[in-house]
């Protein structure tokens, strides 16, 4: 096992820790019951039937050998269950496992389940305690720290939902051995998000990682104990950023536009958002999606000369390094401007954009002040470019 590097969350109302390590799904029990300041009690294990067949049994006899009552309840797997009617299913679970205020779910998998298991724990009874144990990768930097839970409905993704906080979050790098190469991918584009606004040195040490172990051999690096601590400690790291900046702003304050405003994590989202949507959220991941929009956003940003070229294609030659992204073949500018109105819509009629003005610089600007030629063409070039192929 490798080391565990602890991060504690500065907000003292409800601090918590995020455990990384390789094996750590073994010892579960008791890092459960530190994480709830307590041994026993009932939980329900939420997870799906993919990661669950993986995983879930070293984590339930964890769980039960530390003395938890264990009842498991297994949502189907993908984006599209990630709704209000399956978060019933859960609540109904919760319910009939008997969970009482004092007691704890936990989410077994990737986003999907984490964001689903939050908010069905925010609701029931008001709110119990959850415990994240993310099993991609995008999870284990991202969407398990911050509190932002939710579900998708017809008017939009991710509309519905609370900001509450887990009781802990368990990573165990080596689960990432059986994940497919596209999530892999998908987990490095918000990594490497994370590195541009972070600034140069958190950028370097993906890169560097990525020269020194090429990411199509990323299960069999996992290995090498040295791969699963560098990868552990480089998780740690995206971790430590992001708890950072949710501890500035942890509701996501519609005021705050400055660099430190928990918007700036939607660098490269507002390209991503418009190419998830206009092909109906099934040509791309998430991710994925988000690898052209840093690309994208940093285009632009050198064309409005926020920042330099030496930017742009130091980002190129990132993004190179995670793999091939899906073609952006036969998708029409006029759509995607089209979808990026919708997604005006959803905050009150004034797009914000984050720019950049270097490594480490984000800026929030209001798509007002971007004037829309340099935006069209910029977009309308950068689709023709295809730079993902
Ligand atoms: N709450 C937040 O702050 C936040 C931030 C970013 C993203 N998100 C959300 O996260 C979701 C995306 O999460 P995701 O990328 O983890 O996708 P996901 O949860 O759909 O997982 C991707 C796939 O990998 C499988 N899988 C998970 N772990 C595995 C493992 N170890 N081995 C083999 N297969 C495994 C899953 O079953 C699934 O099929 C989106 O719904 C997005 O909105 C939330
Ligand atoms: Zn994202």
């Amino acid at each position: 096992m490798s080391k565990i590097v602890k991060i504690k969350i500065n907000r003292p109302a409800s601090s918590y820790r995020i455990s990384v390590g390789s094996g750590t799904l073994a010892s579960a029990g008791t890092w459960a019951q530190n994480a709830l300041k307590k041994g026993g009690g009932k939980i329900v294990v939420v997870s799906n039937p993919t990661v669950f067949k993986l995983y879930g049994e070293q984590c339930e006899s964890s769980l039960l050998q530390a003395g938890f009552t264990v009842t498991t309840f297994l949502m189907k797997d993908g984006e599209v269950h990630k709704s209000l009617r399956t978060a019933e299913s859960a609540l109904k679970a919760f319910s009939e496992a008997g969970l009482t205020r004092t007691d704890a779910v936990v989410a077994l998998g990737g986003g999907v389940v984490g964001d689903l298991v939050g908010f069905a724990a925010a609701m029931y009874l008001r709110g119990v305690a959850f415990l994240q144990i993310p099993t991609t990768l995008l999870a284990m930097i991202d969407s398990s720290v911050g509190g932002k839970t939710g579900v998708n409905s017809a008017f939009g993704k991710n509309l519905i939902g609370a900001f509450h906080q887990p009781s802990g979050v368990l990573i165990d790098v080596s689960t990432l051995a059986t994940l497919p190469s596209r999530e892999v991918t998908a987990g490095f584009c918000e990594m490497i998000k994370h590195g541009v606004i972070a600034g140069k040195p958190l950028l370097k040490r993906t890169d560097e990682l990525l020269e020194k172990y090429p990411i199509a051999e990323f299960a069999e690096h996992l290995e090498n104990r040295n791969f699963r601590s560098e990868i552990s400690n480089l998780i740690a790291s995206n971790v430590e950023f992001k708890a950072e900046v949710v501890a500035g702003d942890e509701f996501e304050s519609a005021e705050k536009i400055d660099a430190r405003s928990r918007k700036i994590l939607n660098f490269g989202h507002t390209l991503a958002h418009a190419l998830e949507k206009v092909t109906n959220y099934r040509h791309f991941k998430h991710g994925e999606a988000v690898g052209y929009g840093i690309l994208f956003a940093a285009e632009l940003s050198k064309s409005l000369a926020l920042c330099d070229t030496k930017v742009v294609n130091l980002l190129y030659d990132v993004v190179h390094r995670i793999g091939t992204l899906p073609s952006l073949a036969g998708i029409d500018a006029t759509e995607v401007i089209e979808a990026f109105r919708f997604d005006k819509k959803n905050i009150s009629g004034s797009l914000q954009m984050v720019l950049l003005k270097g490594l480490g610089r984000p800026v929030i600007v209001s798509q007002r002040d971007i004037p829309t030629k340099a935006f069209h063409t910029n977009l309308e070039n950068f689709l023709q470019k295809r730079p993902g192929a």
